[in-house]
């Protein structure tokens, strides 16, 4: 594991987008797996910075997201797939025709589940998977539990997360409480992790996932596990 400590939510924004430009120059046409949450904010204004000097350019760029929420279309605000939208993809070159994000409104959200992996591999899999990390170690919205599950699959989210969730919504009443997310199957057949947390809130939470035992009861901690993962950390 390669865990850099920074100073600033800047400087980790600057390096996390950095690593991922630079894993696009490598391979234009690479899969990204991306994700959503406050924390990649910074990074995607970084890469679309980047991409209007002309540094990176993401036309022949894959992605696919780790989740959404069940019962959301891609219009409603707090989608993931409208939050992708609106502060990444219409903001670089990407075509929007080779963004994924799991359907929340399919009418067989299990069939869903299945055809997302099958498209993941279709794609020849996840060359580079960006993470952000729940105060509970979830990642995407794999919670914690006895077992790490590992294909995509319907989650019931922790109270925990649809609390910290709330912040965004009009009332805690108003967030979904199941999702779609990508299992860790998925997410450590990627060939290389980057994980970004920010904040005082999060140094206990990143502690306990990459310097504790490994336990589904942390789902994150599995990475520990996963031969190239880098862990960006800023405490401001
Ligand atoms: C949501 C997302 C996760 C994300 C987490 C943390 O639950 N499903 O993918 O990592 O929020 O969000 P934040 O970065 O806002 O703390």
């Amino acid at each position: 594991m390669n865990f850099i400590k920074v100073n600033t939510y800047e400087e980790l924004s600057a390096r996390a987008a950095a690593i991922i430009c630079g894993q696009v120059a490598i391979k234009p046409s690479c899969v990204l797996g991306l994700a959503t949450g406050s924390s990649p904010l910074g990074t995607y204004a970084k890469m679309a910075e980047k991409n209007r000097a002309g540094e990176v350019d993401f036309s022949q760029v894959k992605s696919v997201n780790l989740d959404e929420y069940v019962g959301l279309d891609g219009g409603h605000d707090q989608s993931y797939r409208y939050f992708m939208n609106n502060n990444l993809f219409k903001n670089i070159n990407i075509d929007i025709k080779n963004t994924y994000v799991p359907n929340g409104c399919a009418d067989d959200i299990e069939a869903e589940c299945k055809a997302y992996d099958e498209l993941i591999k279709s794609l020849g899999g996840i060359d580079l998977q960006l993470l952000g990390i729940g105060y509970d170690g979830h990642i995407g919205f794999n919670e914690p539990d006895s077992y790490f599950e590992k294909a995509t699959h319907r989650v019931t989210l922790d109270p925990s997360t649809i609390e910290a969730n709330s912040r965004f919504f009009a009332s805690s009443e108003d967030v979904p409480k199941t999702a779609i997310t990508m299992g860790m199957g998925g997410i450590m057949s990627a060939k290389r992790v980057l994980l970004i947390a920010n904040g005082k809130g999060k140094r206990e939470i990143v502690e306990k996932a990459f310097f504790g035992p490994i336990t589904p009861n942390v789902p994150a901690s599995i990475l520990q596990l996963h031969p190239d993962l880098t862990v960006i950390y800023s405490e401001n």
